[in-house]
């Protein structure tokens, strides 16, 4: 990976990208989707490299919805697999970087080899303190969100929390992610301006950039831009310009 650069405090901490595109982009090349899939690796490679570069706190990847288990099953079972491949292939390097990686979403549904894979990448790089990358597989915002009622209820039910004692923040300590920043920066590359189910409770106040690149042809370049363009905002929080920029 790259050499690093001095951090920047105007850059967002917590970056989250949609990665989409990778089923177009392939068709316009006349090849089949899962084409375009394996040439999304190149893409997260090249999103880790300016997340470490960078000093960004963050960095969550959108790669498996819970809705794309509809997608044909081939298509599926090509995801699953390169899954695994690329946890094999980068984790060495990752753990070289300082880089924490972890897996968000309901894991229970993958295979035992895939879900060891997972574990065993978790494991080597639990202590890493640098980059946190969270990849969102078998991810819903929504099941994210049931997920937090429900522990919340299973304390209820033991007597451990008062239902008084349910607020904001109790019940965002039980969603994915709670220990990191809330998503400064939300990325969607593909061209489409939806959210789709990823984290729905932690975009709350994210800045939503959205480029009509296909996720294979993001790169860094691609990344400074959209974080160039968040800098450029301003964050109010409710609050008024004015009293913002005092
Ligand atoms: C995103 O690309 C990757 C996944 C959802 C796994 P798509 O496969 O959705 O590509 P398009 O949107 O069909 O082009
Ligand atoms: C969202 O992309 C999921 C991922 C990028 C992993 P989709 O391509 O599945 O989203 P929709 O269905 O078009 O909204
Ligand atoms: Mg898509």
């Amino acid at each position: 990976m790259n050499s690093t650069v001095t951090p920047n405090p105007s850059y967002p901490k917590h970056v989250a990208i949609i990665m989409d595109g990778n089923g177009r982009w392939a068709k316009e090349k006349g090849k089949i989707r899962t084409f375009g899939h394996k040439a999304g690796v190149k893409a997260v490679r090249e999103s880790v490299s300016y997340a470490v570069k960078h000093h960004i706190s963050a960095l969550t990847l959108f790669a498996f919805s819970s809705e794309n288990w509809n997608r044909p099953a081939q298509e599926v079972g090509v995801l699953m697999e390169l899954f695994k491949l690329v946890l094999g292939s980068e984790v060495k390097k990752l753990h070289k970087n300082n880089v924490k990686l972890r897996v968000i979403g309901d894991t229970s549904r993958f295979d035992e080899k895939l879900i060891q894979k997972v574990e065993a990448a978790q494991t080597l790089t639990a202590s890493n303190t640098g980059l946190t990358l969270n990849i969102a597989a078998n991810y819903g915002g929504k099941w994210d969100i049931v997920n937090s009622a429900k522990m919340l209820m299973e304390q209820v039910q033991s007597g451990q929390l008062s239902i008084d004692d349910i607020n904001e923040d109790t019940f965002g300590q039980h969603t994915c992610a709670a220990d990191l920043a809330p998503v400064d920066l939300l990325i969607r590359t593909g061209g489409e301006q939806r959210i789709s189910n990823f984290l729905l409770w932690q975009v709350a106040y994210a800045e939503l950039y959205f480029t009509d690149s296909y996720w294979p042809d993001f790169n860094q370049t691609l990344f400074q831009t959209a974080v160039d363009d968040f800098c450029d905002r301003q964050r109010r929080f409710g609050k008024t310009g004015e009293q913002v920029s005092q």
